[in-house]
């Protein structure tokens, strides 16, 4: 199976390679500078070079809130044309699956937990990162679109937040995990954070999140979207002090409450992944936290930006 993986060289899609690498398949991953996707005619390059039979779409431009908030323009323009030229290409060279990977910003803002994809399209994404929420989105449309009118087989995964080894540790776009890791780590005496710490949250171990991936990519055929998840709610202050626990912060944690929250709960309902494709999660967040943290030590220097 010669298998493209776009994206493959970010924090998902490396996990995801060294899975699918491990299950057989023969895996071509572009780099940004080789093949900028934002670009027509670099994408149709790309897939005359590659061939592929088996496509994951997991290059996007994506980063935590503060990334959303300064760049809201940049996101929405080069996520909808990535997703937009990957589908056609694989429309114009007959691939037989392309997955596409969605995000949990898709939901609206106000969405009932836990998240069921049949609420997808009842309100407006969380402010902060609808253009990025929204650019996505459009790929569910344009891929069910291209079923219908093409027969190509497209899967829209929604995977809740990430998080694991090779996460990006750079406090300037990071999510709030590595974000806490790094600053828990760094022999401050005080750690603030954004909003009040109520707003909950749901993560998944990225290892988890490749296995899910490859296996739809295997197994589901439907053109329903499919979230990813552990169905595990936390509050960032939770999370916060479970982080601070396992990295031996004892320093005060200080809440910025004159900046965002962000959506208030977040939390998905995984049993159409069970029941689809028989995809769940298995790394608790205490463990998948502690593999995190002893990587990100090991790792620190490199990681620095
Ligand atoms: N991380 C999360 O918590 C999370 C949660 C839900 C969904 N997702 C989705 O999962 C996917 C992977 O996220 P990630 O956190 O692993 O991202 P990441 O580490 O930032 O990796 C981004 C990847 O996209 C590639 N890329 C970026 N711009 C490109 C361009 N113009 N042309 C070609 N390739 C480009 C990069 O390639 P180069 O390195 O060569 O530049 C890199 O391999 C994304 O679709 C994201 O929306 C992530």
């Amino acid at each position: 199976m010669r298998t493209l993986v776009t994206g493959g060289s970010g924090f998902l899609g490396s996990h995801l390679v060294e899975l699918l690498e491990a299950r057989g398949h023969d895996v071509t991953v572009p780099r940004s500078a080789d093949y900028d996707l934002t670009r027509a005619d670099d994408a149709e390059r790309l897939f005359d070079d590659a061939q592929p039979d088996l496509v994951f779409h997991v290059a996007a431009l994506a980063g935590g809130i503060n990334a959303n908030r300064v760049a809201p323009g940049r996101f929405w323009y080069a996520n909808l044309l990535m997703g937009a030229f990957v589908l056609e290409q694989s429309r114009v060279h007959g691939v037989e699956k392309l997955v596409m990977l969605g995000t949990i910003c898709e939901y609206p803002k106000f969405a009932p937990v836990p998240f069921h994809e049949d609420d997808l399209w009842n309100g407006f994404p969380e402010e902060t990162n609808a253009p990025y929420g929204i650019a996505k989105k459009a790929h569910l449309v344009g891929g069910q679109a291209y079923r219908d009118q093409y027969g190509l087989d497209v899967v829209h995964l929604l995977p809740v937040n990430l998080y694991g080894p090779r996460d990006n540790f750079d406090l300037e776009t990071s999510h709030v995990i590595p974000a806490l890791i790094r600053k828990m780590t760094a022999g401050e005496k005080r750690v603030t954070l954004w909003g009040d710490g109520s707003p909950t949250r749901e993560f998944l171990f990225v290892e988890d999140a490749a296995r899910g991936i490859a296996v739809a990519g295997e197994r589901y055929e439907g053109r329903e979207p499919v979230n990813l998840g552990s169905g595990a709610e936390i509050s960032i202050r939770d999370l916060a002090e479970l982080i601070a626990d396992l990295t031996g912060f004892d320093g005060e944690i200080e809440w910025d409450t004159t900046k965002p929250n962000g959506q208030p709960r977040r939390q998905l309902d995984v049993s159409r992944a069970r029941q689809l494709f028989g995809f769940e999660a298995t790394t608790s967040l205490r463990d998948g936290l502690e593999r995190t943290i002893a990587w990100y030590r090991a790792n620190a220097a490199a990681t620095a930006v």
